[in-house]
This record gives C-alpha cells, structure tokens and sequence, in this order.
C-alpha cells in the first residue's frame, strides 16, 4: 500500500500572488497552441521515484534548513563531488566519448544517474532540459537505450557556444539526432513577485513549443549561484515551461540544498503549480515533482 506523505509546512514568507502579468500573458499565448493530454497520474510510479530516488520529504528538508539556519546550510562544501561519487560505466564512456570536462556547474554523477533512473521510471520519450551540458550527453545516451530513435531532448542553455559545444558533444555519441540545443539569452522577469532574470521568452517559447508536450521538464539553469548567476533565475521556469508539459509531467530541480531552489520549489508548491514527490540527496540535492494540471489554488493532496 502507498502511504502519501504528509501535507508541505510551506514556510510563511511565501507569498499567495500569481505569477506576474508578464509571465500570465506568456502562459496564456502558449496555451492556446498546447496540444491537449489527457492525465496519465501513476501512483505506482510516484512510489516508486519515492522509494529509489527522491527519499527525503520536502518538509523535512525545510525544517532542517531552518534548524541550521545558515544561508545555504545544506549546500555541499566541496563542489568537486564528480571526483567523489561512483561513475556508472555509461557515464564513463559518454565522457571518453565526448570529452566532456566536469566543472562545478555540472550535475554530479549521482545526480546524472537519480535524473535518468526517474527518466526509465516514468517511460519519457521527450524532455525538455534547462542548463545544457554532461546531463544533456546523459539524458541523450538514455533516451537512445530505452526509445531506439522514438524520442526529443530539447536543451537550452543561456550561453550559445556552450549550447553548440554541447551539440557537438551530442553528435560524437551513438544518438540518433533527435536532440535540439538551443542558446537563449536572459531577459528580466518576474515570478511570484520576485524580480530575478531568466530565459528570454521571445527565443524559448517558439523553440521549446515546437517539440511539446514533454514528459519530463529537468531544470538544471539558468545559472543562479555566485556571479555571473541571478538568484531565483529558475523561479520562473515552471510558469514559463508548463504548457509544453503533459498533464503530470515530472519535474526536477538541482541544486535544492541551496536556499534560492529551496525557496523556488516552495512557491511552486504554494502556488500550485507542482506536487511534490521528494528530495533525493544526491549531489547539490534534487527535487522530484509533478506539474498540477491546472494549477491548484490550494496544494491540498501533496
Ligand atoms: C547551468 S549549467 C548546466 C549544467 C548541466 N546541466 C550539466 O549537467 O552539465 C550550464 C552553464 O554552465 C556554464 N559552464 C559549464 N562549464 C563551465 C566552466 N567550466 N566554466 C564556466 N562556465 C561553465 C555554461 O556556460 C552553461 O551556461
């Protein structure tokens, strides 16, 4: 038998407004050139994410968090985890391939695997990935195994070498192309009444409709940590992405045991636009969820 874990103690700082006009009219445009999903929610599916992957509750994370009450408390001192957690041969491999470097902007090892084992659980055929790099080479190589050539990997990234670096990366693997890399600028915007920067809607949202609905969304940027990253420059890509999604598509979030993604996954949650699975401590943390189709004005079964 499941058992579902008990409702999300949001903290009080989180505000109850919706996302700003701005983003309300992007949200609009896009829904009307959705195709229409039908629901496909998996209560053995959540189970499962749960027990393999996202182990730890949301509100157990947050009280910790406020226990320790530091910024950043949970956040890893050493970001050189690729040279600390166990490599799967896949991952080995795609990295001779490709020659892909590690940096501390990657997911860890562990992340990788976390992100493609939720990826085999949930059966996706599309995702749509924020943040290009050794998880786009991964996410490829994944899909490849488990789809043949069925598949869409849509990655974009804030810096348009990176992205066509990435690309080309891609291109030494064993993948059929099905896998698009897009460089994006940033442009203001706002989310839950926070300013932050973000993808510019004019060069992702025309892109990213082109191969919707996706399965899975994997939001790994834009960059939001120390300079030149913007606090909360992923707060807004859940309003954003979300009508490119299939009703319960699967959402993750790296770096949540950094206060900013912590707080984002709390708006989304508050706001309704995700039900939380869970946090796997993997990496930088990783949050697992479920988009809300449509938004629920109160997450009253999360
Ligand atoms: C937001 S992170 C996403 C990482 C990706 N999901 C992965 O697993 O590798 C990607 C950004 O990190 C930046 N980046 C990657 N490696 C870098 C490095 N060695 N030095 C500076 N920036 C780097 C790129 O410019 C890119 O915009």
């Amino acid at each position: 038998m499941v058992t579902e874990p008990a409702p999300v103690a949001v903290p009080e700082t989180a505000p109850e407004t919706a996302p700003e006009t701005a983003l309300k009219t992007a949200l609009e445009t896009a829904l009307e050139t959705a195709p229409e999903t039908g629901a496909r929610s998996d209560a053995a599916e959540d189970a499962r994410i749960r027990r393999t992957v996202a182990t730890l509750r949301v509100e157990d994370v947050l009280l910790l968090a406020r226990k320790i009450d530091r910024r950043h408390a949970l956040w890893p001192k050493s970001l050189n985890l690729w040279r600390e957690e166990p490599w799967s041969d896949d991952l080995r491999r795609i990295v001779d391939v490709s020659g892909y470097t590690f940096s501390v902007f990657s997911m860890t090892p562990a992340t990788i695997a976390a992100v493609t084992r939720i990826a085999g659980i949930i059966g996706a055929r599309s995702v749509l990935e924020l943040g290009a790099g050794v998880s786009t080479l991964a996410l490829a190589q994944d899909l490849t195994d488990r789809c043949g050539s069925d598949w869409s990997l849509v990655s974009i990234d804030e810096d348009a070498d990176y992205a066509d670096l990435i690309a080309g990366m891609c291109a030494t693997l064993s993948v059929p192309s099905r896998y698009s890399v897009l460089g994006a600028r940033t442009a203001p915007a706002e989310a839950f009444d926070i300013s932050t920067r973000c993808y510019d809607r004019r060069d992702v949202l025309p892109f990213a409709g082109a191969y919707a609905p996706y399965d899975m969304l994997v939001i790994d940027g834009p960059k939001a940590g120390a300079e030149p990253g913007h606090p909360f420059a992923r707060l807004p890509t859940v309003p954003v992405f979300r009508p490119f999604l299939r009703d319960d598509a699967v959402i993750v979030l790296d770096d949540v045991f950094r206060d900013t993604e912590l707080t984002a996954i709390v708006h989304w949650i508050r706001n309704g636009h995700v039900r939380p699975l869970g946090i796997s401590p993997v990496g930088k943390g990783l949050f697992v969820g479920r988009l809300r189709t449509p938004p629920a004005t109160v997450p009253d079964d999360s």
